[in-house]
């Protein structure tokens, strides 16, 4: 083993964070829960997914349970979270695992590659931390751990081959335990902004000079995201909002939402979108930023007493963030 592993290994037996998708002690199949957590902490943190990742695994203690749930119930479960393909292919893989592959996860990268939803990083992560595998796991956390350890000067997402080639480089058999201790690196010592190197244990080991840490991984800047402008349609009905299911592609596909007009470059001129014909009253605006634009939405508010054709009712809870928002302006 490199002497990187070993001191990483070490300080990980003493400092791993304790969390509720690690361990044989959760209660389900390992796989299950590593599949399952990992899917929700890809773009979220630690801290957001941990009451997610009970109450899934509440509702669906295998994946068994949950191939028969209903893609509603999931996605309705998993609103908050956001990018819900994630929760669309999290339900798709669930059908295929229980279907054809009797409800237990492949142990092969390769097999768990062609499921929906699982890409290399995930495919990974499975092998090494359900099956004990030896695999290369490179998330963002393990980049900068592994930018900073190597001094690699070319920008993400250039470097992301040379980066895989490092991690390879430094893997030990027990490639789970690694790759987790690293996370926790990252999390706990190798901070972005701020690293702390004098508690690192692999301080003496890291080749780039000190002035220059904060300044790794470098980064090709992203284009700007473009910005769009609609309104959103708060109907109160009796105690509830009214809503509507969301196409099932595109961006929200299947989630509920409420109503909205077009997102163009500009506001509408006028309310032929509402859900109703109604007197409504402006309450607010605010943005919302999605991965590819930012949306400016003007709230306009009424209430009805009966729903119409077509629409839905909610308390709120099983909505998308971006329509949670708006229902702060009433
Ligand atoms: N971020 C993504 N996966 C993680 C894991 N297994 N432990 C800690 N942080 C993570």
């Amino acid at each position: 083993m490199r002497p990187v592993a070993t001191k990483l290994l070490h300080w990980y037996s003493q400092n791993a964070r304790i969390l509720p998708w690690r361990g044989d002690n959760t209660g389900v199949d390992t796989a299950y829960a590593v599949w399952l957590s990992e899917t929700m902490l890809q773009q979220t943190t630690v801290g957001t997914v941990i009451p997610y990742f009970k109450k899934f695994i509440y509702l669906w203690p295998s994946v068994t349970h949950m191939a028969h749930a209903s893609l509603d119930d999931v996605l309705a479960q998993w609103a908050g979270l956001g990018y819900y393909a994630r929760a669309r292919n999290l339900h798709k893989c669930a059908t295929v695992i229980a279907h054809v592959h009797n409800g237990r996860f492949p142990s092969d990268e390769s097999v768990l590659l062609k499921l929906p939803g699982i890409g290399p990083y995930t495919a990974a992560a499975i092998c090494a931390f359900a099956f004990g595998n030896r695999t290369v796991v490179v998330d963002t956390n393990i980049e900068r751990v592994v930018s900073r350890l190597c001094y690699i000067k070319t920008p993400l997402p250039q470097s992301k081959p040379i980066i895989y080639a490092h991690m390879d480089s430094i893997t030990p058999d027990n490639a789970g335990d690694f790759a987790q201790a690293m996370m926790d690196l990252a999390h706990g010592i190798c901070k972005p902004k701020l690293p702390e190197c004098p508690k690192c244990p692999l301080q003496s080991e890291c080749q780039t000079p000190q002035s220059m840490k904060a300044n790794l991984p470098k980064r090709t800047p992203k284009k700007q995201r473009p910005h769009r402008y609609g309104y959103m349609y708060v109907v109160r009905i009796g105690n509830g909002i009214l809503t509507e299911t969301r196409p099932p592609k595109g961006l929200l596909g299947g989630m509920q939402g409420i109503p909205t007009s077009d997102w163009g470059d500009c506001y509408p001129r006028d309310h032929t979108s509402a859900p109703v014909l109604a007197r409504w009253h402006e309450s607010g605006q605010y943005k919302h930023t999605f991965t590819h634009f930012h949306l400016h939405s003007k709230v306009f508010y009424t209430s009805i007493n009966h729903i119409p054709d077509g629409y839905n009712t909610s308390n709120g809870d099983n909505l998308p963030t971006v329509f949670k928002k708006a229902l702060m302006y009433i």
